[in-house]
């Protein structure tokens, strides 16, 4: 039998864990958003948009990604960005994600943050009802603002507690590593959110970045991390704790020059908690299935291959493990259907 290989990545039960919300503003939800907020852009077209993705390195994406979300301004606007995304991802086979949200990019220009959690909140939960997608929050830090502003972003998420499920740190990871964020990490922590940080592809300090992340700040996953590939004690640790690597094949094809199979599929044959996801599917072109095929095809990946990154997807999620194994029957239940080996 011959597996249509798209239909079936879309098809297949999985979760996504590395998604920024800011990152799946599509260019028409843009100029909507615009015309809607009284905002004039620099384009006027969808194609002069997306000219502007010419990024060759993780610096110059962020000189794009931030100043385009000037048009998020109103509760509103952030509830009909994320719907925009989680009924995509519905059509992708996503059953759970866990978003990534950056609020001090919003409220360094005056945007409440009551708002911005409070959209996303809305559609977070409009999504387990209206399309049966569970979808859960992390509140990102921004490594480039300073660890004071992020502990003051902290404390003004507490009284929001309920909706966050942990704590994650992006942006430019030039000259600002894990460790300065240290002590906002320690006390989220106590505060009892879970924690991921990005390891950014290819960095100066990769490798002694996912050390601090592992030894320093204890974190539960790594956000890309795939560098750890290049130092086999580090592999070892990573697989011994279990942690979930969230790597991202078509943003890594954007930000270095390749989008770095041959060290993803390394990793997941040595046991590694590998999986794929979409980072900011808005800019890099491709949802989260489409990573799964793209990984597929550039590695000579077997379908039994992407059952187990799904699975790896849900292992890797910050479920309850009830919810974990309910989600992991869904997908067993998927693969005997489909007549693929266990994953
Ligand atoms: N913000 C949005 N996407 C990011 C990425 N891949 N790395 C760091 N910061 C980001
Ligand atoms: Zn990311």
């Amino acid at each position: 039998m011959t597996i249509d290989l798209a239909a079936f990545a879309r098809a297949l039960p999985k979760a996504e864990l590395h998604l920024h919300l800011e990152g799946t503003l599509e260019p028409e939800l843009k100029f909507a958003l615009a015309e809607r907020n009284g905002i004039a852009l620099a384009e006027s077209t969808v194609e002069e948009v997306r000219a502007t993705y010419d990024f060759t390195d993780l610096t110059s994406f962020l000189a794009v990604y931030y100043p385009a979300m000037g048009v998020l301004q109103t509760a509103r606007d952030f509830e009909d960005l994320a719907w925009a995304y989680l009924t995509r991802a519905a059509a992708d086979g996503v059953r759970h994600v866990e978003m990534f949200f950056d609020p001090q990019a919003h409220t360094s220009r005056g945007v409440p943050f009551a708002d911005v959690i409070g959209g996303y909140r809305r559609a977070a939960v409009r999504a387990q009802a209206e399309l049966g997608v569970s979808a859960e929050l992390i509140l990102c830090f921004l490594r480039d603002f300073s660890a004071e502003f992020a502990m003051a972003t902290l404390m003004e998420a507490l009284p929001y507690r309920a909706w966050i499920v942990g704590v994650g740190l992006d942006s430019d990871e030039r000259g600002n590593p894990p460790e300065k964020f240290a002590a906002v990490f320690a006390r989220a922590k106590q505060e009892g959110f879970l924690l991921t940080m990005h390891c950014d592809i290819d960095q100066d300090g990769s490798i002694d970045h996912i050390r601090q992340v592992i030894e320093e700040i204890g974190v539960d996953r790594i956000d890309h991390g795939t560098n750890v590939v290049e130092d086999p004690a580090l592999v070892s640790a990573v697989r011994e704790r279990g942690l979930g690597l969230t790597c991202c094949p078509s943003s890594n094809s954007f930000v270095t020059e390749s989008m770095k199979a041959d060290e993803i599929v390394q990793l997941m044959r040595e046991g590694v908690r590998v999986t794929l996801n979409s980072d900011d599917p808005a800019y890099f072109g491709a949802y989260v299935a489409e990573n799964y095929v793209l990984l597929a095809e550039h590695a000579g990946l077997e379908p039994a291959d992407l059952v187990t990154l799904a699975r790896n997807s849900f292992e890797a999620s910050w479920l309850t493990p009830a919810r974990k194994a309910a989600f992991l029957a869904e997908l067993d239940a998927f693969a005997e259907e489909q007549g693929v080996a266990r994953g």
